[in-house]
C-alpha cells in the first residue's frame, strides 16, 4: 500500500484482540484491512482510525469461499503482514455441546485459518516478505475438558504454525510465522462460549503491545504474561492426564452464563 510501510490484513477486527491489533498497527505506518462480521462494529473502528488508513472487508469465515473471497478482494493492497485471529469458543460437556456450533468453531479457528494462513504465506515467500501471525492460545498445549474440541482447534494452531515455521527457516525464506498463546484476555470471547472467567484476564491493550514488536522480529511463540508462559511450561512437561486434570479444574470453575448456551 503506497504511502505505508506496511499493510496488514486483521481477522477477528471487529472486537477484542483483534480490534486492538488494527488500532496499533495503525500507529506503525500499516495500512490495515480489517475484517469480521458485524459491520457496524468495523465501520466504527474505521472512524477511529482514520478513512484513508483503514479498509473494511466483511467475511463470514466459517465460509471457505468467503475466505477466498477476502483474500482476493485484498490482494490489490498488497498486504506484507497477516493477523490470523478471528475465533471463538464453546463449553460444555462433549456430548451435549451442539454439534453445527461446534462444526461452525472448527470451520473458523481450523479451517478458515488454515486456508488465509495458506493463500498469504505462498504470496509472502514468492515476495521473501511478510509476517503471519496466528492466534491460538494456551490451551492449545493441553487437553480441555469441559471446552475439548476448542482446546483441540487450538493446538491444531499452535502445532500447524510450529511445523512451518520450521519450514520457513529450513528454506532460508525471510518470511517468518509468529504463533501468539495468550491466557485468558478481557474481550467477548468468555461471552461468546457462553460462560463466565474464572481467572481474571489481561487486557485486549497489553497483550497486543506485547505481541507487536515480537511479531516484527520474528519471534516464533509469543506468549503474554509470565504466569501464562509457566503454565505454558508445565503443560509441555506434564503428562497429558495431569495437564486435562488441571485444566478439568479450571473449567469447571467457570459459571454458565444459561442465556447464552
Ligand atoms: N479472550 C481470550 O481469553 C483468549 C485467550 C486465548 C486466545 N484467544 C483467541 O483470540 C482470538 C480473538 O478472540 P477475542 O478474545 O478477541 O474474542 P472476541 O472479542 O469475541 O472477538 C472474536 C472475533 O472473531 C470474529 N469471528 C468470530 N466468528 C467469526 C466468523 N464466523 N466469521 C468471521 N469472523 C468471526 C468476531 O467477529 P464478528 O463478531 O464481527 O463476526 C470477532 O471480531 C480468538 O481466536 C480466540 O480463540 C482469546
Amino acid at each position: 500500500m503506497e504511502g505505508f510501510r506496511h499493510c496488514a490484513v486483521i481477522t477477528g477486527a471487529s472486537s477484542g484482540i483483534g480490534r486492538e491489533f488494527a488500532l496499533q498497527l495503525s500507529e506503525r505506518d500499516c495500512f490495515v484491512i480489517i475484517s469480521g462480521r458485524n459491520v457496524q462494529a468495523l465501520e466504527e473502528l474505521r472512524s477511529e482510525i482514520g478513512e484513508d488508513r483503514c479498509e473494511i472487508i466483511p467475511a463470514e469465515l466459517s465460509n471457505t469461499r468467503s475466505c477466498i473471497d477476502l483474500y482476493a478482494s485484498a490482494k490489490k493492497y498488497d498486504p506484507d503482514i497477516l493477523i490470523n485471529n478471528a475465533g471463538f469458543g464453546l463449553y460444555g460437556e462433549f456430548t451435549e455441546t451442539s454439534l453445527s456450533k461446534e462444526l461452525e468453531m472448527i470451520d473458523v479457528n481450523i479451517k478458515a485459518m488454515h486456508v488465509l494462513f495458506k493463500l498469504y504465506l505462498k504470496d509472502f515467500v514468492k515476495k521473501d516478505k511478510g509476517r503471519i501471525l496466528n492466534v491460538s492460545s494456551v490451551a492449545g498445549f493441553m487437553p480441555g475438558p469441559l471446552m475439548a474440541a476448542y482446546y483441540a482447534s487450538k493446538s491444531y494452531v499452535l502445532r500447524l504454525s510450529q511445523g512451518i515455521q520450521t519450514e520457513l527457516v529450513k528454506s532460508g525464506s525471510k518470511v517468518r510465522v509468529s504463533v501468539l498463546c495468550p491466557g485468558p484476555v478481557d474481550t467477548e470471547f468468555n461471552k461468546r462460549a457462553g460462560i463466565e472467567g474464572f481467572f481474571k484476564g489481561i487486557g485486549a491493550f497489553e497483550c497486543v503491545d506485547y505481541t507487536i514488536d515480537k511479531l516484527f522480529k520474528g519471534k516464533g511463540l509469543i506468549i503474554p504474561s509470565l504466569k501464562i508462559r509457566l503454565i505454558a511450561l508445565g503443560a509441555k512437561l506434564a503428562p497429558a492426564v495431569v495437564a486435562a486434570e488441571g485444566s478439568y479444574y479450571v473449567q469447571r470453575g467457570k459459571k454458565r452464563l444459561e442465556e447464552d448456551v
